[in-house]
């Protein structure tokens, strides 16, 4: 068994990132990220907190705009609107999940889609289901990524996806189609989804649930990659794989924490560094 080990790739592509940035801010661009965060969810927060950090230690300039849960839809839209028109501001990122009070989608679709980091906009999720090139959700293509790095071709194997969110199983999805993979999608209303995780090359799972996947669910040799982050009441964060007991049956497995996690944030930053090359890109054609 072999561990994903997402923390020591994160480490090399920020090191790789970090000279590419100087070398951009070297032709005057400084790559900015502007992140939006509502209320006081705790995680949230964290993640917000997370992301700031590792802007920093890259070089690109970040700024947080926190908003109180009482906010407006309107109020919200309307710094958007301010942050698209903001030339030094190459990234867009509201992080969710949002007060029941606000239209997420709708907020979403505000952002122009060329500083769309996140790639949650929906002209940024067609050109993804279609192949083209595009801003890809952090995590799920983080997951890819982590792949790759250790020459797992997902082409032809039978992968299987628990958990169907807009942030990561459904991006996941069309990143393991169009990388040639067989996909099954299984969710909240999937009847018994042992019948399909026993079966497949590659499990990924992200939907919260600590020991969702048990040892008896995989089939000897496959893959897993846990993209859940559970907070225990002992203070322990784990992910949704059962792990001392799948891992021994794994040809690979990602630890919790440490491994995907840790990419999701790399990823970020890969996006936000893509934002600033069209600014590059534009200034170039004038
Ligand atoms: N909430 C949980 N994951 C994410 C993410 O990747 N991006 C944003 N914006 N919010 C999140």
């Amino acid at each position: 068994m072999t561990l994903l080990d997402g923390k020591s790739l994160s480490a090399m592509i920020e090191e790789d990132l970090h000279k590419q940035i100087s070398s951009l801010a070297a032709q005057g661009i400084t790559p900015g990220l502007a992140v939006i965060l509502v209320g006081d969810n705790p995680a949230s927060c964290a993640y917000v907190q997370m992301k700031a950090k590792a802007c920093k230690r890259v070089g690109i300039y970040s700024v947080t705009h926190e908003m109180p849960n009482t906010i407006t839809q309107e109020e919200l839209l309307s710094t958007i609107a301010m942050l698209n028109q903001n030339p030094n501001i190459d990234g867009i990122l509201v992080q969710l999940p949002l007060p029941t009070h606000i239209q997420s989608a709708k907020v979403l679709e505000a952002i122009h889609p060329q500083k769309d980091v996140d790639g949650f906009h929906p002209f940024n999720i067609g050109r993804l289901s279609v192949n083209l090139d595009t801003f890809v959700p952090a995590t799920p293509l983080g997951v890819m990524n982590l792949l790759k790095h250790y020459h797992i071709d997902v082409s032809g194997k039978d992968v299987v996806i628990v958990g169907m969110s807009n942030i990561v199983g459904k991006p996941l999805c069309a990143l393991m189609l169009n990388a040639g993979a067989s996909v099954s999608c299984c969710h909240i209303l999937t009847r018994d989804v042992s019948a399909y995780t026993k079966n497949a090359d590659i499990v990924c799972v992200g939907v919260g649930k600590p020991n969702l996947i048990t040892q008896d669910m995989i089939k000897q040799g496959a893959i897993v990659i846990d993209i859940g982050i559970n907070r225990l009441e002992s203070g322990a964060l784990v992910g949704d794989v059962d792990f001392s007991n799948v891992a021994p049956k794994c040809s690979f497995i990602t630890p919790v924490p440490g491994g995907v996690g840790p990419m999701t944030i790399a990823t970020l930053l890969q996006n936000t560094y893509k934002a600033a090359l069209y600014r590059l890109e534009q200034r170039t054609k004038i």
